[in-house]
């Protein structure tokens, strides 16, 4: 009666206390076991009615032991049968390209559709990629237009003003004709505001054959900024000065956010400048070993960081490098 009580009390919520209960009364060492072993112990008289006990008895533990079992099974198997697995599974966070990395692929595209193709070269570069052979010599004055970071281990090396570094890198390699954009970051020691940085990018193109001329170059910049901005938006040409090309120009696109109307982005103009461009000088050519007489050539180079700001509405150039999820974040549907 002691151990039936004792049984009727025990909890059992796991297999380890199932397996305890079976090792204490039911295993070969176990109580009923040994009850059963008292029974020699017995006066012959009280064989039956002790056996007939001990038999209910072994018969209730018995029970025990599979009720438990059971009701530990199936518990286990509703954790397995409570698992829907047809059931979305959790989300993985998507990244988003950088609004300048979109933009540059956008730009580098359109002008891979036209047969350019891309050219790379080194940020670090000598004084003579970067500016001598760009018809700008020692002390020119225009030297000045791009303030310079020099490298003080030798001021003969410095960080690249701007990406015709690679035009010259190519037109040197002597294969004609040549049909590039080159993307990359540049640098230059300016006050960082919202409207400049030290470093920011650019896109260049350039593009020498027999007979190129300045009506091929308005006509593939017209068909790029179509592309890029929409069939509706207006060009124009100011007249300026760049040391490598001439004629030089600045292209200016109608504002986009006023349509002529005037905000602050087009300073009330109803104009934006948008990039730099001319035929490339014939000195340059020269410096290059290509001959001038025979060949000629456009180019262009673009910011950026101010198309993008022109395309997305963005009002502060430093949004651009400081790192700011909520600011990345808002391009991840541009992938
Ligand atoms: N290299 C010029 C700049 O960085 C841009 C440019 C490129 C202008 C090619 C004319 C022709 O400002």
């Amino acid at each position: 009666e002691a151990y039936r009580e004792e049984i009727s009390g025990l909890e059992i919520n796991g297999p380890a206390s199932l397996e305890e209960y079976r090792l204490k009364f039911l295993s070969t060492k176990g109580i009923v076991k040994s009850l059963f072993g008292e029974m020699r112990n017995i006066p012959a008289d009280q064989k039956k009615e002790f056996g007939a006990v001990l038999n209910a008895f072994k018969q209730f533990a018995e029970e025990k032991y599979e009720n438990w079992k059971q009701s530990l099974e199936s518990q286990s198997d509703q954790g397995t049968v409570g698992v829907d697995y047809t059931l979305p599974g959790d989300p993985l966070p998507v990244g988003s390209r950088h609004p300048i990395s979109l933009v540059r692929n956008e730009i580098l595209s359109i002008f891979r559709r036209l047969g350019f193709s891309v050219a790379e070269g080194p940020e670090i570069e000598d004084d003579w990629h970067n500016f001598s052979a760009l018809n700008l010599p020692e002390n020119h004055p225009a030297r000045d237009m791009q303030d310079t970071f020099y490298l003080s281990q030798n001021p003969d090396w410095l960080l690249r003003t701007h990406t015709s570094n690679v035009q010259i890198r190519e037109m040197e390699k002597g294969k004609l004709p040549i049909r590039i954009v080159n993307p990359g970051r540049v640098y230059r020691n300016e006050t960082i505001s919202a409207r400049a940085h030290c470093f920011f990018h650019q896109v260049e193109g350039l593009y020498i054959d027999e007979q190129v001329s300045f009506a091929d170059l308005k006509q593939t910049l017209y068909f790029f900024v179509q592309e890029l901005f929409g069939k509706d938006v207006k060009i124009r040409f100011r007249p300026s000065y760049f040391p490598f090309t001439e004629p030089s120009a600045e292209m200016d696109i109608s504002c986009l956010l006023c349509n002529g109307k005037g905000c602050n982005v087009c300073k009330h103009t109803g104009w934006v400048e948008i990039l730099g461009c001319g035929m490339v000088h014939p000195q340059v050519l020269e410096n290059c070993g290509i001959d001038s007489n025979k060949y000629t050539g456009y180019a262009f180079g673009m910011g950026i960081e101010r198309i993008t700001m022109l395309k997305y509405q963005i009002n502060d150039l430093r949004l651009f490098s400081v790192n700011d999820v909520r600011f990345l974040q808002q391009f991840t549907a541009s992938i």
